[in-house]
């Protein structure tokens, strides 16, 4: 038997470490070596996540949908991520004593969700609750602070809307056509379709696959 040396090793171990925290089948994401995930998270298939990116699902949970790109350094947080700040200290108390119950110390917020197709630039934070529609583009170092409406560019600290990716008929139809639930070996055999524009798609027959 062939004796794995070290950086193989290394990669071996983050894969299998991954796929043990992503579920079966791991096989169609990408994590990059150097990521952390934790708690709570599901990331669907053929998502990638660029390196240093923290995921952490701490009292509430993170979903990222299908076909994601998202950068380096991106963070996405959670409610145990949000300090309290309306009472006498922000400091976590539970960090130095473990009888202290740590969701007396977070702010409550709701899940996270990324949808499907989403572009998060490099740098960007998402913050605990908040819920990215479907085939959003967030600009590089952004904070988003707020939902991110389906099919819309935002930018910015905080990030606000500065355009959009279709016109308001053709958003509708491409959310409609949910082409990242197709089976994917079928959607690369028609991968022509995926880089029609918005003009082409204002005609309805170029979204059958
Ligand atoms: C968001 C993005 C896709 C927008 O690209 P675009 O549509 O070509 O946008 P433009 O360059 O025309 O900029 C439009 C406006 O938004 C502003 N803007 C663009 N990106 C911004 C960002 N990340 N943060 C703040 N403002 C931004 C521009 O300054 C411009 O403002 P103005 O109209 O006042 O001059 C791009 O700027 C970006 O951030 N891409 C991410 C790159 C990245 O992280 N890649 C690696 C990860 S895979």
């Amino acid at each position: 038997m062939r004796i794995p040396d070290r950086a193989a090793a290394k990669l071996l171990a983050h894969r299998l470490i991954t796929r043990w925290k992503l579920g079966e089948p791991a096989g169609h994401r990408r994590v990059a070596h150097d990521c952390k995930i934790s708690g709570p998270v599901t990331i669907g298939d053929y998502t990638y996540i660029g390196g240093r990116s923290e995921i952490r699902a701490v009292l509430s949970s993170i979903t990222i949908g299908r076909y994601c790109s998202i950068g380096r350094d991106v963070k996405v947080f959670s409610s145990g991520q949000a300090h309290r700040f309306d009472g006498l200290s922000t400091y976590p108390f539970y960090v130095i004593d473990r009888e202290v119950e740590r969701r007396h110390y977070n702010v409550e917020t709701t899940d996270t969700t990324i949808g499907n197709d989403v572009w998060i630039g490099s740098n960007s934070i998402i913050q605990a609750g908040v819920t990215i529609g479907d085939g959003a583009v967030i600009g590089a170092a952004s904070v988003v602070t707020r939902d991110v409406a389906p099919y819309s560019i935002v930018a910015g600290v905080p990030a606000r809307q500065i355009g959009t990716r279709f016109d308001d008929g053709v958003a509708a139809a491409v959310a409609e056509s949910q082409w990242w639930l197709l089976d994917h070996d079928r959607l690369m055999g028609r991968a022509g379709h995926l880089l029609r524009t918005n003009a082409a798609l204002r005609d309805p027959e170029q979204l059958r696959f």
